[in-house]
């Protein structure tokens, strides 16, 4: 037997793997897979198609005996290197010796919580964005994990989908400009690089867009909107290099996305070329028989493998099927080696078969405490919270606070280590998270005194208890307060009382904005309005700071406030955070990522919306008009919005020509100004209308944008520059191209208060 070089010296020294006697050493990563593939049997090969959750169903034992004997090819769920290192070992013991991958759901951070999803997206700044990822990816590297589930990008529309809060909201390109920097971030200028990760894009595709917001649910979707609003983020991952795809649960369009040739072929690996590894999810690939398009795990299998799903999540189905499947020449011996090929290429683009130990390194060199905090990155994680939060409301400059008197905290959201973390917060310890009284007492010292009280469970509806303290398995989630909600109110108001401002934290505990956690309404739980109703009549300056993973209709709750911050979910420093900007120490600067309606009757709502005959005026209802006759028809709160302690001002919209040549560029300025009192950052955004069409159009839809900083008093110019490519879109026969004619750009700090200027394409 050979040694094998083609991974440099270093790397073959410590290669484990061997060519088949008498053959020459392979020059590329195809030969040595065609070669690996050549020796494995068909149950090996099987064996490396089956993804595991570790979890209570199999033993430690069991697993390594699995693994030992060629019928896992990876793992998730177990996240740190003691845990790993026996399982690599076994497969380092087995025949072939082909390593394990070991992989996780790592969406705002592993151990370091970042900002959710939505928080992140607030922030419009990529370089923030970029940094939570990259430090994501080193921390989830170090603790031995080679792959992450993520990012998520599906866009969503539908705030009672209570998967909104992972994503990063309604904008197609928005999501797609940041697609691409998580999947920079995750995998590093190098994939194989001891401190990166593969990013697993999900979940392919259009989960967001289930009936309802009711999480599973089908979509049905026409193909312009699927191209044009849909598609487009999964795309951007791949194109950033994402090497996995995850599959979606749901069906599109009557066919379930596991079984979905057109989707899993035609489109991925066809249309986009696609080279890498997909993944189903949780045990869809039996789900097929429920969803009704197969009659037994027998054709589930069939189905999945013909579609191109290469590894099967937790479930035995592949391993119990195929080789059936394979004999009675039903499955090709072919296509299982195709999604074969494509997990010995990714455990390859990983650095796995140069060293299994890459990310596991040296037992000696194990941490001894996992959860130490100077594994942590605290500083890089309040400077992205900071940044990920929107100021709603501030009427009579109630903000930034003054660290002096006597501030009364008071909510069920004030003193919670669990929910600042938001859902799927990996490894993140709530004894680690910051809480805003935490944030806020540290913030003041003995400048000013904190006092707190609960004043209300997050709610008391039984039934959402039981959901929210079932699902998270190893901790009671929500602690309720056997007291009555009269009493809890009483406590707040004594606190209030004494106090010169309240601030109130209330919202949603994170497991209302969860996977299966869909709502039928946006309202705040009654015992927290009830609660902010008792606060705003002790005529105190009230402060809402609003924790909650999906838009909310906060109509009520705005008139109430003097101040509003949409905080989110703000992650392990959310409390130093949200105090920062409470106090003025951060000016805030974050922009809606999402509409907010003002009640679940307006879902969906999203700005980007195509035109239509009868379009709704704001300020002229009238009868036969696109309207809600009983609730205003516009949005509380518009996508783009978000407010600062100082003011800016956008000139009109400046064009280089009145016209654009294909192939040429457009310029379009405007100078902005900061002025008010304070230094401060804004986004200044881009939108484009195209007039008129061969099919109706976006009233606008997001193209560019900048963040800009400005001192106080101080303006810049900010220049886009527009090419035809900027103006294309999906016409009905699919076609990708810019028609002839007039555009509106619109440039301004939300998507309602823009500025307009027409320039025609030739
Ligand atoms: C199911 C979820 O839909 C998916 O997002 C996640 O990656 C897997 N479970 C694994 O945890």
């Amino acid at each position: 037997m050979k040694k094998l070089y083609l991974l440099g010296m270093a790397a073959a020294l410590a290669c484990p793997y061997t060519l088949a006697e008498g053959t020459a050493p392979a020059p590329t990563k195809e030969a040595f897979i065609s070669d690996l593939l050549s020796r494995m049997t068909l149950d090996e090969k099987i064996g490396q198609l089956r993804l595991i959750s570790i979890g209570p169903d199999m033993t430690h034992e069991q697993i390594r005996k699995e693994i030992a004997a060629g019928r896992i090819g990876g793992t998730f769920n177990s996240v740190t290197r003691p845990e790993n290192r026996p399982m690599q070992d076994a497969a380092m013991n087995s025949r072939l010796k082909i390593p394990m991958f070991f992989a996780y759901d790592v969406i705002h951070g592993q151990r370091t919580i970042f900002p959710i999803g939505l928080g992140l997206a607030s922030s419009w700044d990529m370089d923030a964005i970029a940094v939570s990822a990259r430090t994501a990816a080193r921390e989830a590297a170090a603790d031995s994990l080679d792959m992450t589930f993520g990012p998520m990008v599906d866009i969503s529309r539908d705030p009672r989908w209570g998967r909104s809060s992972e994503g990063f909201g309604e904008d197609t390109y928005l999501v797609s400009r940041i697609a691409k920097v998580m999947v920079q971030g995750y995998q590093g200028k190098d994939v194989s690089a001891p401190d990166s990760i593969m990013a697993a894009v999900k979940h392919f595709a259009l989960y967001g867009g289930v009936e309802g917001g009711r999480d599973y649910n089908t979509v049905d979707m026409s193909p312009t909107r699927m191209y044009q609003d849909y598609l487009p983020p999964y795309r951007a991952a791949l194109d950033a290099g994402a090497g996995g795809v995850m599959v979606a649960l749901n069906s599109i369009n009557g066919v379930p996305a596991t079984s979905n040739t057109w989707l899993m072929q035609d489109l991925l690996r066809r249309d986009w070329g696609f080279k890498g590894l997909t993944v189903s999810d949780h045990g869809a690939i039996l789900e097929l028989v429920k969803h009704g398009v197969a009659r037994d795990g027998r054709e589930a299998a069939k189905l999945a493998i013909r579609a191109g799903i290469d590894l099967s999540m937790n479930d035995m189905v592949y391993g119990k099927e195929l080789p059936g499947l394979v004999k009675a020449g039903e499955v090709p011996e072919a296509q299982i080696d195709s999604a074969v090929r494509e997990v010995l290429s990714t455990k390859y683009d990983l650095g796995l078969f140069a060293d299994p130990y890459r990310r596991l390194g040296k037992a000696v060199d194990d941490p001894q405490d996992v959860n130490a905090e100077s594994r942590l990155h605290r500083q890089d994680a309040r400077a992205v919270a900071r940044r990920s939060m929107v100021l709603l409301k501030n009427a009579k400059d109630t903000l930034p606070l003054k660290k002096a008197g006597t501030i009364a905290l008071v909510g069920p959201l004030g003193d919670a280590p669990i929910d600042m973390m938001g859902s799927w917060s990996a490894a993140g310890q709530p004894t680690q998270s910051i809480t805003l009284l935490r944030g806020l007492r540290d913030a003041v010292g003995n400048q000013a005194q904190v006092l707190y009280a609960k004043g209300a469970n997050v709610t008391n509806d039984r039934n959402s208890l039981a959901f929210l303290n079932r699902i998270i398995f190893d901790r009671t989630e929500v602690e309720v307060d056997p007291r009555t909600p009269q009493a809890m109110i009483d406590e707040a108001l004594k606190a209030a009382a004494s106090a010169d401002v309240i601030v109130a934290a209330v919202g949603e505990s994170r497991g209302m904005s969860h996977e299966s956690a869909s709502r039928t309404t946006l309202d705040i739980p009654a015992p927290q309005r009830a609660l902010l109703t008792a606060l705003r009549a002790t005529g105190k300056p009230l402060v809402i700071v609003l924790m909650n993973g999906r838009p909310l209709s906060l109509v009520r709750e705005t008139e109430q406030a003097d101040a509003l911050l949409e905080t989110w979910f703000t992650g392990t420093e959310g409390g130093h955070a949200i105090a920062d900007v409470l106090f003025g120490d951060y000016n805030p600067s974050g922009k809606l990522p999402v509409t907010f309606p003002r009640s679940v009757g307006q879902v969906p709502m999203y700005y980007s919306h195509l035109t239509i005959g009868r379009p709704f005026t704001p300020g002229k209802a009238g009868n036969y008009t696109s309207q809600y006759f009983d609730e205003d028809t516009t949005p509380l709160f518009p996508f783009g919005y978000g407010l600062s302690y100082t003011t800016f001002d956008v000139s009109d919209v400046h064009l280089s020509s009145a016209r654009l040549k294909r192939g040429d560029t457009l310029k379009a300025s405007v100078t902005v100004r900061n002025t008010g009192k304070r230094d401060g950052e804004t986004v200044v955004q881009l939108y484009l209308h195209d007039v008129a069409a061969s099919m109706a159009r976006p009233i606008k839809e997001l193209k560019n944008f900048e963040k800009v900083f400005l001192k106080a008093g101080e303006r810049k110019e900010v220049t886009f520059n527009l090419t035809e490519e900027d103006l294309k879109f999906y016409n009905t026969q699919l076609q990708y191209a810019a028609e002839a004619g007039d555009f509106d750009v619109q440039i301004g700090l939300d998507s309602q208060d823009v500025k307009q200027a027409r320039f025609e394409l030739l």
